[in-house]
């Protein structure tokens, strides 16, 4: 989905729509209907406007930009807008007036490297308050087009950095704490606002060889969807309670989204029992004909989308077909009140027709938005999210007392990033502290010259800037590289066909390396995996961070980290391969397992050498830990546990404590991660996962501080995923490894059995 969309798909959509009129149930003409009588269940307010509406207005509402029915006092609804990382630029969404910008926080993908929860559902809170704020005053609607929580399969894909990453349980954890902060607030009577998880299902590819992904048909085993591609979805829906899924342009297994049932139906609504509505992918129910010719006409294609559940049409197919689909008689009218019943429903319950002065989140204006918590926690996220990768002979932190009157020169195409540190999907920031200015305001006051050459552009060959970087570099006592990519490389639309560091930046760095007085610093963004593996190995660079698209105060975390002001404790959401990958394997392979074909995805499957793995990531502290390895029960009988299962799918076998100490010589975050080692062979499932994360825990610790992290064992970890997406119990040995410490192993005996 993406603006150009628009223009793509000829859709007009008015950019400065008017989104935050109400219907008027105080005199209005709905004030007499149940759909402004509160003491209704929302379902039978919903239902009973829906009965007042001729075919023709109900066909309005069928869209994103829904008309208004003036008869009815019914104003028009605009229900496409963004929140990302932040109130981001759609079409319902407006900057200006009392609401110039809103609060920036970094992209999802560094969000997924803070491993920590708590944040996650603190930043989601924020953007609903900011939300809400910019619908009171007429600039946003009330149903926000995020989260994507589509896996991070593979690492060309130009959304990963949308996502926390590529690993289902974190995934499925941050879905779940970002849906808490989106959608409930103070107030549980009313959505805070509505989110949409999407993009439903197995899309994360957008352009590739030659095929895009309005045409992509995702082969994905039932092993594949059950383990990998759904999982964050149940979440969403089943756990978080989400109002909205968004079906994606791809087709899975022959069968495009939008008009798939049983994604749509028997998954989304009869398994993890959404309660709301499902919208199309803006285009997604034109492309089911013309993209992907499972249908030839627009009234079959109007009524396998709307049969298939797909409620709500971003577009305009719906608003231009549906009539005709009445006449051919494809549909009935009764698919169409299903339809706007689930929509409606969620107006209901954002309070949509009820009286404003009830509601808190009505009283939310611009004061709300872009305060001093609001900075101070974009900037804590920013610092969070950042990920060490090397650290030669404590090279970092930089010292300010010992740099006094020296000189550190900022080389490199994002030392002066600004909106590149938005990412995709942004709005408009109250600023944005590039690298630039933030290792300025860190050294004021300690006359350290901070200078800065561009060398080159992200990509472009041109090295004409080459020349004043190096003379910048000769007179520097540090250089601190800032490469990466930007949304030029990974975008919308845009998967890449390399995962190398851009080879104009290589040329520049190998220049540096010969005037430098000291190694070279690194400092990286990007929204996915780069081949760093020669800046690792080179004792021509004693450090190497990875920053993600940080946000508006991005520039300074990285100059509070580089600076030791805040000790960095990220990790890597996901694989950094070595280049080579992309040879390895097809991006249009689903297959997660490797195979001749395909050397595996992501750290559960991979079977090469990562450059840096999922989880990595260093501190300017140590840690150690310690466990209890008595009196924990290691076996137990297959029969027993079913015996004792309870229906419930998370019964416990264990709880791993473990005592973190901090036992370096500064305060600092760790990042416990519980990983599960299944055996190597199994009954349903020759090629086990290498291990999967089960649990993590993010904390901080003072000089000498111990503090205890606990992991529940469920049996969800435990499980295998059979080729048919059935569950089992298989016997065997399954290691647990917190970290990298191998602290128990739990034997399961007994014949494999299946466990649903
Ligand atoms: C997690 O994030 C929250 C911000 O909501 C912060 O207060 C807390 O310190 C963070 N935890 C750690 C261990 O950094
Ligand atoms: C529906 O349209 C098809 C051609 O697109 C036609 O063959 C069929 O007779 C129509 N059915 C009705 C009930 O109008
Ligand atoms: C960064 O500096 C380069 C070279 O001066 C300039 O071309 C570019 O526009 C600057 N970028 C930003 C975001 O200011
Ligand atoms: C900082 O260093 C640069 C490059 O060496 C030099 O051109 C500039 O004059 C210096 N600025 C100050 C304030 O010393
Ligand atoms: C990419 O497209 C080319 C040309 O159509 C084709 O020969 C090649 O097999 C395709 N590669 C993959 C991995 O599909
Ligand atoms: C962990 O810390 C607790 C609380 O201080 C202590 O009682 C316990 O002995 C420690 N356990 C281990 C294994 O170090
Ligand atoms: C548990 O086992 C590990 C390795 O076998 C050992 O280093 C550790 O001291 C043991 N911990 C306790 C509390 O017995």
């Amino acid at each position: 989905m993406h603006f150009r969309l628009i223009l793509f798909f000829n859709l007009v959509i008015n950019l400065n729509a008017q989104t935050g009129s109400f219907p008027d149930c105080k005199s209005g003409p709905l004030s007499t209907y149940p759909i402004c009588d509160q003491s209704l269940p929302s379902h039978q307010r919903a239902s009973d406007l829906i009965s007042r509406m001729t075919t023709d207005e109900k066909i309005t509402q069928l869209v994103t930009t829904a008309a208004a029915i003036p008869r009815l006092g019914l104003p028009k609804f605009e229900w496409w807008s963004e929140a990302l990382h932040g109130v981001a630029y759609s079409p319902g969404v407006s900057f200006g007036g009392d609401l110039p910008a809103a609060t920036s926080f970094p992209t999802p993908i560094n969000l997924g490297a803070t491993f920590n929860l708590s944040l996650v559902y603190h930043i989601a809170s924020i953007i609903s308050t900011e939300a809400r704020a910019f619908n009171n005053e007429g600039r946003a609607g009330l149903v926000f087009f995020t989260p994507n929580i589509n896996i991070f399969r593979d690492p060309r894909w130009g959304r990963g950095q949308e996502t926390p990453g590529e690993d289902p349980f974190l995934t499925s954890q941050y879905v779940y704490s970002l849906i808490n902060g989106l959608q409930r607030g103070e107030d549980e009577r009313y959505l805070k606002i509505a989110a949409d998880c999407k993009h439903y299902a197995a899309y994360d590819l957008e352009n590739w060889n030659g095929t895009d992904r309005f045409h992509f048909d995702a082969r994905v085993s039932d092993q594949d969807l059950i383990e990998t591609y759904l999982p964050s979805f149940e979440s969403c829906v089943r756990d978080a309670k989400v109002a909205s899924i968004m079906c994606s342009y791809n087709a899975v297994n022959g069968v495009p989204s939008c008009a798939n049932k049983f994604l749509l139906q028997t998954i989304a609504r009869e398994s993890y029992h959404l309660d709301g509505f499902v919208v199309s992918d803006c285009g997604a129910v034109s492309t089911i004909m013309n993209s992907h010719h499972y249908t030839s006409t627009v009234e079959d294609t109007v009524a396998v989308a709307l049969h298939a559940g797909t409620d709500l049409n971003c577009g305009d197919f719906y608003s231009k077909h549906t009539q005709q689909a009445l006449y051919n008689k494809t549909i009935v009218e009764a698919d169409i009140d299903q339809a706007l019943q689930r929509s409606f429903n969620v107006l209901v319950r954002l309070g949509y027709f009820d009286p404003p002065e009830q509601q808190p989140y009505r009283k939310l204006s611009h004061a709300d938005v872009d305060t001093a918590e609001t900075r101070k926690l974009s900037l804590h996220a920013a610092q969070q999210s950042i990920v060490l990768l090397k650290n030669t002979n404590k090279a970092l932190p930089l010292n300010l007392n010992q740099l006094m009157n020296k000189r550190i020169a900022l080389i490199g195409p994002t030392a002066n990033a600004t909106v590149l540190m938005q990412g995709n999907y942004y709005g408009k920031a109250p600023f944005l502290i590039d690298p630039i200015n933030g290792f300025q305001a860190v050294t004021q006051g300690y006359s350290i010259n901070i200078s800065f050459a561009y060398g080159c552009k992200i990509s472009n060959v041109d090295q004409s800037g080459f020349a004043e970087a190096i003379e910048l570099a000769r007179l520097s006592d540090i250089v601190i590289f800032f490469g990466g990519i930007d949304q030029s490389i990974e975008s919308e639309g845009h998967d890449r066909t390399s995962i190398a560091l851009p080879s104009v930046q290589l040329a520049l760095l190998e220049q540096l390396e010969k005037v430098v007085r000291s190694p070279l610093h690194v400092v990286i963004m990007s929204g996915s995996s780069l081949d760093l593996t020669y800046i690792r190995d080179s004792s021509q660079y004693d450090s190497l961070i990875w920053m993600g698209y940080a946000g508006q105060a991005g520039g300074l975390a990285i100059a509070n980290i580089m600076f030791g002001q805040y000790n960095p404790g990220g990790r890597l959401p996901i694989t950094i391969y070595p280049a080579s990958y992309v040879d390895a394997v097809s991006m249009f392979d689903m297959q997660m397992r490797p195979s001749p074909m395909n050397p595996g995805r992501t750290y559960k499957f991979y079977t090469g050498q990562a450059v840096f793995e999922f989880g990595y990531g260093l501190s300017y502290t140590t840690f150690s830990y310690s466990w209890y390895n008595d009196s924990m029960n290691s076996i137990f009988s297959i029969e027993f546990l079913m015996k004792n299962n309870y229906d419930e799918k998370k019964v416990r076998l264990h709880l791993y404590r473990v005592n973190v100490t901090n036992t370096g010589e500064v305060a600092g975050d760790d990042a416990v991660l519980a990983f599960i080692t299944p055996p190597k062979t199994s009954f349903n499932d020759q090629t086990p996962p290498i291990k999967k994360l089960f649990g993590f825990e993010r904390v901080r610790l003072d000089v000498n501080e111990m503090t205890q992290v606990f992991f529940p064992l469920n049996i969800d970890a435990l499980l295998t995923v059979a080729l048919d997406g059935s569950k089992w119990l298989e016997p065997g040995s399954y290691k647990i490894i917190i970290g990298k410490q191998h602290i128990h192993t739990v034997q399961l005996q007994g014949q494999p059995t299946r466990w649903s």
